[in-house]
């Protein structure tokens, strides 16, 4: 599972994390991320047709997609039926992690604290979701984390931009970030696919 992850995490600095309100926006915004350079997507599912977006956005050439927001052993379920190849949940619970493990679905699992942490790893993570990242102390918690917990790859989401995701890559424990910045609404609903190919770019080139 973990290995997954960090592959997963390995593709690009940034994940985007992504709100698709009407499909036909689905195909053109996943192919303008990956040709920008980010690779691995999560659709977070929060809109009517999330699962819808995840099943076009699979075919992708290129993409990775995966599916966020996962609250329940259904949407795993369903996700997994989509075609995600990996899922992101905003916290870590019990019948959320054995619904991943049933349907063998690489999950980042969102923790913040050291008790969640140590719950994660008792489950077999070791590639975890810090969130929400800018409230809950930001790089320098994870940096704190990372003294007694080295071995746990995060990647923080909530809060992060362009201009403050160099100060989390840039730690060890940090694998990726997640930010929605990249594929903006307004965008979106304007058929902006060059200039979200644009931000995407500059994600992508960050250094870490
Ligand atoms: C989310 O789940 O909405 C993510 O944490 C995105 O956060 P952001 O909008 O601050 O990037």
């Amino acid at each position: 599972q973990s290995a997954l992850s960090r592959k997963i995490c390995a593709l690009a600095p940034i994940i985007p994390v992504i709100v698709v309100k009407e499909l036909p926006h689905a195909v053109p915004l996943a192919t303008a991320l990956v040709a920008g350079g980010l690779p691995a997507l999560e659709v977070t599912l929060r809109t009517p047709v999330a699962l819808d977006a995840i099943r076009a956005m699979a075919d992708v050439e290129g993409g990775t997609v995966g599916a966020g927001t996962l609250l329940t052993p259904a949407d795993v379920k369903a996700a997994k039926a989509a075609g995600a190849k990996f899922g992101v949940s905003p916290g870590l619970t019990e019948t959320l992690v054995k619904a991943c493990q049933d349907e063998g679905l690489p999950l980042l699992p969102g923790c913040v604290t050291a008790s969640e942490v140590m719950r994660a790893m008792e489950w077999g993570y070791t590639v975890l979701k810090f969130f929400p990242a800018g409230t809950s102390g930001g790089a320098a918690a994870i940096k704190a984390l990372g003294g007694p917990l080295p071995q746990v790859g995060f990647c923080p989401t909530g809060g992060v931009s362009l201009q403050n995701a160099p100060d989390y890559l840039k730690l060890p424990n940090v694998l990726c970030a997640g930010g929605s910045w990249v594929a903006p609404d307004a965008k979106v609903q304007a058929g902006d696919w060059t200039g979200i190919e644009a931000l995407a770019r500059e994600a992508a080139a960050l250094p870490r």
